[in-house]
């Protein structure tokens, strides 16, 4: 049988592929219940921490609202609010932590080669599961509702359908790179036809991509770079433009230690995605894609720079579900790590 308790969900390509339909299967589960208005407490009096290192709407309202409905509490944790900023290491903290609940979800994402390392050593020092909300490397609760998404609308077998996973204009701020690369790595593992597309300087962490050639050899599906979103639209039966940062100025953050450090990087940064304005999921570019294709984005959104309204308010968006399945993935993943059997 398979289980998930005690384990970590820090990157799908952690999990098999027995362990990721597990967690599908209980999203499912817990979907149903949920609709049903019948109770889930499947984690009665336990407690998950909660801690940001960067802002979050629906993953941290996912997760306490989830925790609730499971029976449990959970604590949000900011931690610019808490003793990790005057220094105390992960192994400190993930031990604290650990001894006085039963799990620790963690958002660290704005800064390559940071958040992943911090979430692994902390980890290693704690006995409890640690959940990522968000790294530099994946965003592994997100492209988990993505896939559950995906199936709602497609059914289980996505042998063969093409995804479109673009780069989009966003003059906001500077995107980690952890949902594209989440999911060009998750969606390869369904055979699907995942074709990525960026303007030069936009490329993703190199470990990733050759996850994503590997998963697409073995699961029979097809993974491509092209630098044209047309081109990646072109027939697609899934679109998911969204924004990420320029990757050597994501790199360069780590030398960026003041604020004023920061917002120079963030500048340069958006002065680059300026040059790509282009770059806009519209109505006209909807028409490259299969008539019945749909429109996905993890949110939150750029209005007007990475897609039109008519497009994210139209009838081939389905992104208000697919923040939905936050809660029920959310769900999934704490009552798999925390207990023995969910259901
Ligand atoms: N998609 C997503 O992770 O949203 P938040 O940043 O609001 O959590």
């Amino acid at each position: 049988m398979t289980s998930l308790k005690g384990r970590d969900y820090i990157e799908t390509q952690d999990l098999s592929d027995a362990e990721i339909e597990l967690l599908l299967n209980t999203a499912n589960e817990l979907k149903e219940k949920f609709r049903r208005g019948e109770p889930t407490q499947l984690l009665p009096h336990q407690t998950a921490f909660l801690l940001f290192f960067d802002k979050s709407t629906r993953t941290r309202n996912a997760f306490e609202a989830g925790m609730t409905q499971l029976g449990g509490h959970a604590h949000f944790l900011d931690s610019d609010a808490t003793q990790i900023s005057h220094g105390e290491t992960p192994e400190d903290t993930g031990k604290i932590l650990g001894s006085m609940g039963h799990g620790i979800c963690i958002r660290h994402d704005l800064v390559l080669n940071e958040g992943n390392k911090y979430m692994r050593a902390m980890a290693a020092a704690t006995n409890v599961p640690i959940i990522n909300m968000q790294c530099d490397v994946d965003h592994p609760t997100q492209t988990l509702a993505d896939i559950m998404t995906i199936r709602e609308h497609f059914g289980n077998d996505l042998k063969g359908k093409k995804i479109a996973v673009s780069w989009a204009f966003a003059p906001s701020y500077a995107k980690p790179l952890s949902v594209p690369q989440g999911l060009i790595t998750l969606m390869t593992r369904f055979g699907m036809h995942v074709s990525l597309a960026h303007p030069p300087g936009y490329k993703l962490i190199d470990r990733t991509v050759e996850s994503a050639k590997a998963n697409a050899a073995k699961s029979g599906g097809k993974f491509e770079i092209v630098d044209d979103m047309d081109e990646a639209f072109k027939d697609a039966d899934i679109v998911y433009p969204k924004s990420w940062g320029v990757y050597d100025f994501m790199l360069a953050r780590q030398q960026a230690k003041t604020k004023d450090e920061v917002a120079e990087n963030q500048k340069a940064c958006l002065a680059i995605n300026a040059k790509y304005k282009n770059w806009i999921c519209d109505e006209k570019r909807m028409k490259i894609a299969k008539k019945s294709a749909v429109y996905m984005h993890c949110l939150p959104a750029d209005r007007g720079s990475e897609v039109t309204d008519a497009v994210i308010d139209g009838p081939q968006s389905i992104v208000f579900p697919e923040a939905e399945n936050r809660l029920h993935t959310a769900k999934a993943i704490m009552a798999c790590t925390m207990r023995e059997r969910p259901f």
